[in-house]
């Protein structure tokens, strides 16, 4: 296209250089003179081109015209390179260089490779022109920008998979319905950590006595020589009572419904179970009583690390802990949504219901829903009925992705358990505190069938012979000096009661370790050890509510 644009302005057709420049071996002195016309030829048609353009482009009628002008700087472009290459053949033949050098140098040239004549000649340090120096300290921070760049994105993907990790109690990120909580917000520990598992024993002094319900009362505690309390305890955890409602000792655990935050008392919430033992002494106490008291323990705490969010679902007294909890949470300000949900019998069994509507107008992410299943009243404003499916999908947008505490009676935590499973909650992200395992012996402990019972002064530890009991493993009970048959249906506790030892107890599930005792000799398996600690298991100390046989035992009971 250029060529005939050449043509039409008068120019001869142009020869080309590189293509003959290639066949030539080295420059004779005809050979020479032939190139460097030809190189001159080039420039010649290269400043016809550049004028031809430039008379174009300072036509008036081209003003207007843009491919006109288009088209003339292509003229002159193409009449520059011309006009270039022609020079640069010229300076090569003058120097001296081989044909094709000169030939190669063409070509470069004209795919704009090589660099201008200045560039080209070195200076500075190492021989390197202050071109390279630039164009090495731009590659380099480049190249230290992009290192920076991918360092940051690691350490970014490190803390987003660790904070997906599922550890214990950890959640995945959420739609939360609190900006606060789009973040895990940080643990709010209390200031000094919590007292050893039941470190403390000694008398607390009732102070003052709130009737919750027809049959719950709370018990406000308080040291007798006064100020802080001996221990402090996480949201969640429980005491010991030891009694003596008639003629004998008795432990059961109540959970301190009251914040650690306030150090000067701990509350308990107790609901007056029907022939209960300790509850109906419980309620039966006086301002100004004193209560022997170990404590605290549990591991059924939340303190709002490891989770940014939480769902707290509690029925009757099981709202002690979530009590604690949601006290404790708002105390401290914790930013991250909490969901209380709280089912019970009747109107009247909402215990704190004042307390909790007056956090929720006072937090926004507190998120209270209530259930009663006997609401005589129209003005009722919750839910009725047990805490169903539905109930919780309303209550708690994407359940799936929360921690869930769940404690209440046995058979609406059996009830509840599927169906946080069924609306997708991992089954690790759902903490339980059951209060009572299994109902209480209900006739005084007398010797079972197939049992040996002794009064020898010195532990039996001989089975009874016959078919019935071959092969059963023993179980001795050495400060009692009684023997018993610990066939596998049955826990040490159980055996136990069978042969009227004492042995302590409160949950029966292997949380409170009221039934701690030392094992002296075989070894027994355990489902729940969630009291034990590491000190308890390198003392061969075990929970007879969980002793399960696997032969001989002996026990210091
Ligand atoms: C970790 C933990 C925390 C707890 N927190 C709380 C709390 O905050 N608040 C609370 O109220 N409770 C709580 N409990 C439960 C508490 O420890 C007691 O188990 C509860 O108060 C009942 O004890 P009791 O001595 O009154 O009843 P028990 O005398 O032990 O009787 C228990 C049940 O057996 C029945 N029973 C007993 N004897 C007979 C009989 N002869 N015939 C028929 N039935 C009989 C009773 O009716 C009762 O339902 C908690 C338990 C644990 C393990
Ligand atoms: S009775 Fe509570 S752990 Fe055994």
């Amino acid at each position: 296209m250029m060529d005939d644009m050449m043509r039409q302005m008068g120019a001869p057709p142009r020869k080309e250089l590189y293509p003959s420049l290639m066949e030539v071996e080295a420059f004779t002195p005809d050979k020479r003179q032939q190139f460097e016309r030809l190189a001159r030829e080039r420039m010649k048609s290269g400043t016809a081109l550049m004028s031809s353009g430039l008379e174009k482009l300072s036509a008036p009628s081209s003003e207007q015209d843009l491919p006109a002008m288009r088209e003339a700087t292509a003229l002159m472009r193409q009449g520059v390179v011309q006009f270039d290459t022609g020079i640069s053949s010229l300076q090569a033949i003058s120097e001296g260089k081989p044909p094709r050098a000169v030939a190669l140098d063409w070509f470069k040239q004209n795919m704009s490779l090589l660099p201008s004549a200045d560039m080209q000649r070195p200076h500075g340090i190492f021989g390197l022109s202050g071109f390279h120096y630039f164009t090495m300290f731009l590659l380099l921070a480049f190249a230290a920008t992009m290192i920076w760049i991918n360092l940051k994105k690691m350490q970014r993907a490190q803390a987003l998979a660790a904070r997906l990790t599922p550890q214990p109690g950890a959640v995945l990120p959420e739609r939360t319905l609190t900006p606060a909580a789009q973040s895990i917000p940080p643990s709010l520990l209390p200031e000094d950590a919590p007292s050893k598992s039941n470190a403390w024993t000694g008398l607390l002094r009732v102070v003052q006595i709130f009737e919750e319900s027809p049959n719950v009362v709370t018990l406000r505690l308080t040291d007798p020589s006064g100020g802080s309390l001996p221990f402090r305890h996480l949201p969640g955890q429980f005491v010991t009572f030891t009694v003596k409602p008639n003629d004998q000792m008795v432990k059961r655990s109540y959970t301190i419904a009251s914040s650690p935050t306030r150090r000067d008392y701990v509350e308990v919430t107790v609901k007056r179970e029907e022939h209960g033992t300790v509850s109906g002494f419980l309620h039966s106490v006086r301002v100004g009583d004193t209560l022997q008291t170990t404590g605290p323990s549990g591991n059924f705490t939340f303190v709002g690390d490891g989770a940014n969010s939480i769902v707290l679902i509690s029925g009757g007294v099981g709202i002690t802990p979530m009590m604690s909890v949601v006290r404790y949470l708002t105390d401290r300000s914790w930013p991250s949504d909490i969901f209380f949900i709280f089912g019970c019998r009747g109107e009247k069994d909402v215990i704190y219901r004042e307390e909790l509507e007056y956090l929720q107008r006072r937090h926004p992410n507190l998120h209270l829903a209530i259930t009663a299943i006997d609401v005589a009243s129209a003005d009722w404003p919750y839910a009725r009925g047990n805490i169903t499916k539905e109930l919780l999908s309303q209550a708690v947008p994407h359940i799936e992705i929360r921690r869930v505490h769940l404690c209440g009676p046995k058979p609406m935590m059996d009830a509840l358990k599927p169906v946080l499973i069924e609306l997708g909650v991992p089954l690790e992200q759902i903490k339980t505190e059951i209060f009572i395992g299994k109902e209480r012996p209900a006739t005084p402990p007398t010797l079972a069938e197939g049992v040996t019972g002794s009064e020898q002064s010195q532990p039996t530890t001989t089975p009874v012979e016959g078919a019935e009991t071959a092969g059963v493993a023993v179980a001795t009970f050495a400060r009692s000096k009684r023997t018993a048959l610990f066939p596998p249906s049955k826990t040490l506790l159980e055996v136990s009661e069978d042969v009227g030892v004492n042995i302590d107890y409160s949950c029966r599930v292997g949380t409170c370790g009221v039934c701690k005792v030392k094992l002296l000799s075989g070894s027994v398996t355990m489902e729940v050890q969630d009291s034990l600690d590491a000190a308890d298991k390198e003392n061969n100390i075990i929970l007879a509510c969980q002793a399960k046989t696997r032969g001989d035992v002996s026990v210091d009971a």
